[in-house]
This record gives C-alpha cells, sequence and structure tokens, in this order.
C-alpha cells in the first residue's frame, strides 16, 4: 500500500495538477464580447440583505441564469421581495465559518444546476470600538468570518472550478478600509482583515490562473446597508461633506453591482489580481 501523502485533498475535491496545460482564458472566437452574465450561475455569500443583495439583483438584472444567497440568516423581506422579480435567485442557509457548510452549499448548487461559475465572497462584519478596547474573541470573531471565511470558500470553489473543468472568476468584497483609515468610525481590525482579502486575491490570482480562475477584489466606500446606519447620523457628517468634497452620499448597494458583473463576466478575461476601488471620493477619506 503507498504511503498517505500529506498532501491528499478531502475524497471527492480535484487536485491541483502540476502538468496541466495553462487553461486561457480567452473567449472562444464567436464570443460577442457583450458584458453579460448569460447561462453563469453565481453564489454570493451575505446577499440576504446590503451589499450582497444589490450584486445579487445586477447579475440577475444582466441575465445570470442563478444566483445563490449563501447566508447565515433567513431570508428577509427585502431577500423575498427580490425573489419575486426573480425566482432564480435562491438561498442556502451556510455558515462561511465552517468549511464543511460553505462545500455542502456549493455541492448544493451543482446539484441543482449542473454547474458554478462564479463567486463573491461578500460576508463580512464590523465592530467600531477604540483600538485600546479589543480583545482577542473580538479580532478572533472578525478574522474568522471575513478573512478565514472569504479564504475557505475562495478554496473550495477554486477546487470545484477545477473538478468541473470551469474557468470560473472569484470576487472578494474588500473596503476602502483596506487602504486607509475609516475617519467616520475607526476600527483597526476591521481594517486589517480588509487588507488580507484584498491582498490574498494577488497569490490567489498568481497560483490558479494556470487553472484560468480569475480573482479580483472590490473596496466600497460608504454604501447604505446596516453596517452603516451611524454614518448620516453622525453631527459633524454635514461638515465632512463640506469639507471632503466628492459624492456627498452613501451608495445604493446596487451601484456597485456593474464592477462585480464586469469581474463575474467573460468580458474580463484578461483581469486578475486587481482591486476596484468605489468610492465616490468622499468614502475614500
Ligand atoms: N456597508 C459598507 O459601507 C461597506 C463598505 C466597505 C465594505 N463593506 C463590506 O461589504 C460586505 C457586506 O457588507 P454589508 O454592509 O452589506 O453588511 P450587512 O451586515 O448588511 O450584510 C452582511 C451579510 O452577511 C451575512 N453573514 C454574516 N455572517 C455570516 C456567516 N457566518 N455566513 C454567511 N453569511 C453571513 C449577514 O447575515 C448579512 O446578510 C462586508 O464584507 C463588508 O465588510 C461594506
Amino acid at each position: 500500500m503507498p504511503p498517505a501523502s500529506t498532501d491528499t485533498p478531502p475524497s471527492g475535491e480535484a487536485k491541483a495538477d502540476t502538468s496541466a496545460p495553462f487553461q486561457s482564458t480567452m473567449p472562444a472566437s464567436n464570443f460577442s464580447w457583450q458584458i453579460t452574465l448569460a447561462e453563469k450561475v453565481i453564489a454570493i455569500t451575505g446577499a440576504n440583505r446590503g451589499i450582497g443583495l444589490g450584486i445579487a439583483e445586477v447579475c440577475m438584472a444582466n441575465s445570470a441564469k442563478f444566483v445563490y444567497s449563501l447566508d447565515l440568516m433567513e431570508p428577509g423581506e427585502d431577500t423575498i421581495a427580490l425573489q419575486k422579480c426573480y425566482p432564480n435567485f435562491r438561498c442556502i442557509q451556510t455558515d462561511v465559518t465552517s468549511e464543511e457548510s460553505i462545500e455542502k452549499a456549493i455541492n448544493q448548487i451543482v446539484e441543482e444546476t449542473g454547474r458554478i461559475d462564479g463567486l463573491v465572497a461578500n460576508a463580512g462584519m464590523t465592530k467600531h470600538q477604540p483600538a485600546m478596547n479589543f480583545d482577542r474573541p473580538q479580532l478572533e470573531q472578525m478574522f474568522d468570518l471575513n478573512v478565514f471565511g472569504s479564504y475557505f470558500c475562495a478554496q473550495i470553489v477554486a477546487r470545484k472550478f477545477i473538478a468541473l473543468g470551469i474557468k470560473g472568476s472569484i470576487v472578494m468584497t474588500a473596503s476602502m478600509t483596506s487602504y486607509r483609515p475609516n475617519r467616520a468610525a475607526p476600527s483597526a481590525p476591521y481594517g486589517a482583515t480588509k487588507a488580507a482579502v484584498r491582498n490574498m486575491c494577488h497569490t490567489l490570482a498568481m497560483e490558479w490562473s494556470k487553472h484560468g480562475i480569475r480573482v479580483n477584489s472590490i473596496s466600497p466606500g460608504f454604501v447604505r446597508t446596516a453596517m452603516t446606519y451611524y454614518i448620516e447620523n453622525s453631527p459633524e457628517w454635514g461638515n465632512k461633506m463640506e469639507n471632503y468634497g466628492g459624492m456627498p452620499r452613501l451608495a445604493d448597494p446596487r451601484e456597485l453591482g456593474g464592477a462585480y458583473v464586469y469581474l463575474l463576466s467573460d468580458g474580463s478575461s484578461y483581469t486578475t489580481g486587481i482591486d476596484i476601488p468605489i468610492a465616490g471620493v468622499v468614502g475614500a477619506w
């Protein structure tokens, strides 16, 4: 009996074949060059509300065949309203801090639709308090969701892309706080998690390009969601608008969607390892 290999992946998963030929992402000669998600099956983590839900809507509006929200919470009113407009927007209850749960969800998508073409690692959390007050469990919770959750979603879906022979696209939601502090409400650990998310995309893109898998990120500024309820209520909001210039408002989550659609589509076949900041200038300070 041969000795057990230390790098054998869990059963049923593709092992990266280093001798395999380089998989070019160049579209076929009859490609229409239209930016579209037609025929594509996309999974978005944390898409039951907020930015994820906005991305889901824009993916459906751009002809995605199926969009799946992998979210811990039950579908809410907004999720159900979008499902009424787009019945192919589906939800699978998933905890992205558990590899088992992620794997189960990805397998279910493939069982139901026969494929998976893109994954948006979007679920994340923050906590605003002075740097002096954070303790280890608070940091662990944030890193577990934002960094480990994104990493394992990418790893698990990349194995599936390879097993199915699909040239898939992975997009992660980073943040402008990966570049600079959030002056409106500082959170040192949050910025660190988002810098990690943005950074890991560079190396994942490099390592997985031979499989035809692209990995990019998007860094939103201020987007109107449950996470940013405090911003417009801050007594200094008006002053900041005057002093910093740019667009004096928060983004609607759907205003980010076009960038995700582009990165998920075959129109971005030569785009990998980049970050797209979307901050209306005001969210960039
Ligand atoms: N709102 C902003 O201004 C802003 C700016 C930059 C980056 N971001 C990032 O965008 C992403 C989405 O933020 P949002 O504002 O929409 O937040 P949100 O809190 O409105 O939504 C987050 C979603 O993630 C889900 N979720 C939480 N834990 C989960 C888990 N363990 N498994 C699966 N799903 C889980 C939640 O149930 C929720 O539906 C986050 O990564 C956030 O850090 C937000």
